[in-house]
């Protein structure tokens, strides 16, 4: 039986860390759709573990006939939705495995998501192909180069285009990933940007989560020529006791645990 090394914080490159996560994605697929597709609904847009649902917030806006493209779409549930909705949704994502759900999830929906397998470092599309792209803690929480993934983004929008997204809220990375009392105690700078790693016994890295801070974020933003519309933080809802990874009611009690930023390309000249 091969022996894992014990998680550690360090450097990686985006490269080291996409090999690791496709592998990790493919490998959990079938345990993380088991956990969560019900919480999740076959074809529902749940932005967060708080189950903030785009059917109510509509942070996206006026959808219909739009085009929109759902980055790290595993299973496609949000491009389901978006589908049912009458829009031209399809989706990406770096995991086969992933992908195969969606499939499965198309024949028993009756819905089917156009899906390509691919990184959101280097999205498939021409430029100006979607009016709308949107991403549910798809791609970007696992991705080191952001500024990569959103120019990606913004180079695929039309004009006007707009881009929602749901990360781990920054402030998260200092705690430890524990939902309980001990997940309350600050643990690491905010100032630390190594990454959060597991690897096999030679030291190869099955599954990597890097860390940006909110000043990172709204730079890679900018940089990419998007303008921040605005950042929605999620309260825990009253009486919501599941807990999904380090998310749960104890720490969403004191904690913001998702960061919804809604963002627009900007016009030439503003
Ligand atoms: C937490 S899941 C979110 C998927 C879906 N929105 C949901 O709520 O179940 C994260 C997804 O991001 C995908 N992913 C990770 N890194 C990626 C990358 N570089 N490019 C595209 N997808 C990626 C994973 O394969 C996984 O399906």
């Amino acid at each position: 039986m091969t022996q894992r090394q014990p998680a550690r914080f360090r450097p990686v490159d985006d490269a080291e860390a996409q090999r690791a996560n496709r592998g990790d994605w493919n490998r959990e697929a079938d345990e993380y759709q088991r956990a969560h597709g019900k919480f999740l609904g076959d074809a529902s847009f749940i932005w967060s573990p708080e189950g903030v649902d785009e059917a109510d917030v509509r942070l996206l806006g006026d959808i219909e006939g739009r085009r929109v493209l759902e980055i790290g779409c595993g299973a496609g549930q949000c491009a389901r939705w978006l589908r049912a909705q009458g829009t031209e949704a399809v989706g990406i994502d770096l995991s086969h495995r992933q992908l195969q759900h969606s499939r499965r999830l198309d024949g028993e929906t009756s819905l089917a998501v156009p899906v390509a397998c691919a990184t959101a470092t280097a999205l498939p599309f021409s430029d100006g192909s979607f009016d709308l792209a949107c991403s549910a803690f798809g791609a970007l929480p696992f991705i080191v180069d952001i500024r990569t993934a959103l120019r990606e983004v913004a180079r695929v929008l039309r004009p006007a285009g707009r881009f929602v997204f749901s990360v781990v809220h920054p402030m998260r990375q200092v705690f430890p990933d524990d939902p309980s009392e001990r997940g309350l105690w600050v643990s690491r700078s905010y100032f630390d940007d190594s990454a959060y790693v597991e690897s096999d016994a030679d030291g190869f890295a099955t599954y990597v989560e890097p860390v940006h801070t909110l000043g990172e974020w709204v730079a890679a933003i900018t940089a990419a020529g998007l303008r921040i519309d605005s950042l929605l933080e999620p309260r825990w809802p009253a009486g919501h006791t599941r807990v999904w990874g380090a998310w749960g009611p104890i720490r969403g009690a004191y904690l913001p645990g998702t960061a919804i930023f809604s963002a627009s390309l900007c016009e030439l000249g503003t």
